[in-house]
């Protein structure tokens, strides 16, 4: 029988048909998110492939590769995040994103050495029968910083836990809750010597973010570049977006920077999309300043995202943040014998919430 649909890469010719795919998918934000992610990206710009259902002409079906360099340990490579897969509900289940990403396997390991990133679970099933390989479990991490969502948190945990929820279920609410506020406000005691360094605001990233990159990027690990130009497109030139970022200069300077963090206050609950940091003093200063802000605005906790086995975790586990119960997985796709793919794949990641393509990215600890 006739191969009723067409894989191909994105011709110029079908950007219109493309963009109303897209906003099937995603909505109104299709068009300036096209304009933005597809072309704006200063790693590169996107390389998308479509499928046409040949019979109608109508485009079905896509997936995108978007560049983004990486390091690992000491060398860089160019490689990209995998996004916006999406096939039409009635073309489901057909074998369309499968041919969809053998075709991105296919362009793989010449230009772009590797696709990365955690998909949803749907999409992650159809990949791993392409040949992708889950290399890294993420995990968000929260710190609690008011008795309220503690309760919240040991009842959600404890269920079905026997003796130990029974125990949970059976201490009131008001007394956990305060027991926790004044437990939290004795340990906090332990962070007095890194209080006090201030955290900016930045408007505009410069080179300073470069200089910060080439001492803090990670050794031991595999990092997506955070240089200056990627950092002033992603977080402050995202249309739409509103997080903040801010900078934590180095003691005693004025200039240099020991680590930044990019941030946002929903549901409650401060998010750290992104932070670099030199040391894990660095590290723990950071912490505590987000956590001074999340406290002056009255919110429950801070949380973020992380490779389980990745940097900053020891030091955030020390600080007061908890691994939350949810595993996200995070999968590489090369073609077979891939060095670079097989290197990155052998090393924890540095891959944050703002590593993804999307601010919006499930948000579910
Ligand atoms: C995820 C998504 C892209 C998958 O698209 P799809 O074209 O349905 O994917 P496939 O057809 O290749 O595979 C999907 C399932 O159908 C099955 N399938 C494939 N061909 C089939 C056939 N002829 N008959 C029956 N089942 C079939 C596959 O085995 C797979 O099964 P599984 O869910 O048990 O793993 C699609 O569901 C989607 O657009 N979801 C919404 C957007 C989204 O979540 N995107 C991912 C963001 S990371």
């Amino acid at each position: 029988m006739a191969d009723e649909f067409a894989i191909g890469t994105l011709e110029p010719q079908s950007l219109d048909a493309f963009l109303d795919l897209l906003a099937h998918y995603l909505g109104p934000v299709a068009a300036p998110r096209y304009r933005w992610l597809y072309l704006g990206n200063p790693h590169g710009t996107a390389r998308t492939y479509v499928v046409r259902h040949r019979p109608s002409g109508r485009l079905v079906g896509c997936t995108s590769l978007f560049p983004r360099r990486v390091a690992i340990g000491d060398r860089v490579v160019l490689a990209a995040l995998g996004g916006d897969a999406y096939v039409l509900p009635e073309m489901r289940r057909r074998g369309l994103a499968r041919r969809l990403h053998e075709e991105t396997r296919a362009a793989l390991g010449g230009e772009l050495a590797f696709m990365f990133g955690p998909p949803a679970p749907d999409n992650l099933r159809v990949l791993m029968r392409v040949g992708a390989r889950q290399v890294r479990t993420l995990r968000h991490f929260t710190c609690p910083l008011r008795g309220a969502w503690v309760g919240r948190w040991l009842r959600q945990r404890s269920a079905g836990h026997g003796i130990l929820g029974r125990l949970v279920h059976m201490v009131p609410p008001a007394v956990l809750e305060s027991t926790f506020d004044c437990l939290e406000r004795a340990a906090a005691l332990r962070f007095a010597a890194h209080r006090g360094r201030p955290l900016l605001p930045v408007e505009r990233v410069d080179d300073r973010w470069d200089d910060l990159w080439e001492r803090a990027r990670p050794r031991g690990a595999v990092a997506p570049v955070r240089d200056s130009a990627y950092l002033q497109w992603r977080f402050l030139d995202q249309p739409g977006q509103d997080v903040r970022m801010l900078a934590l200069p180095s003691p005693g300077s004025t200039r240099q920077l020991s680590g930044y963090a990019v941030i946002d206050t929903c549901h409650g609950r401060l998010t750290i999309y992104d932070l670099l940091c030199e040391r894990w003093e660095d590290v723990v200063a950071l912490a505590e300043g987000l956590r001074q802000i999340a406290r002056n605005q009255n919110l429950d906790a801070a949380t973020l995202r992380l490779d389980q086995g990745g940097p900053y975790v020891a030091v955030l586990l020390w600080a007061g943040f908890l691994p939350t119960p949810k595993p996200v997985p995070f999968q590489i796709l090369a073609p077979p014998g891939s060095l670079a793919a097989a290197q990155a794949g052998a090393l924890p990641w540095l891959f944050t919430l703002g590593d993804e393509d999307w601010s919006g990215a499930a948000l579910n600890p």
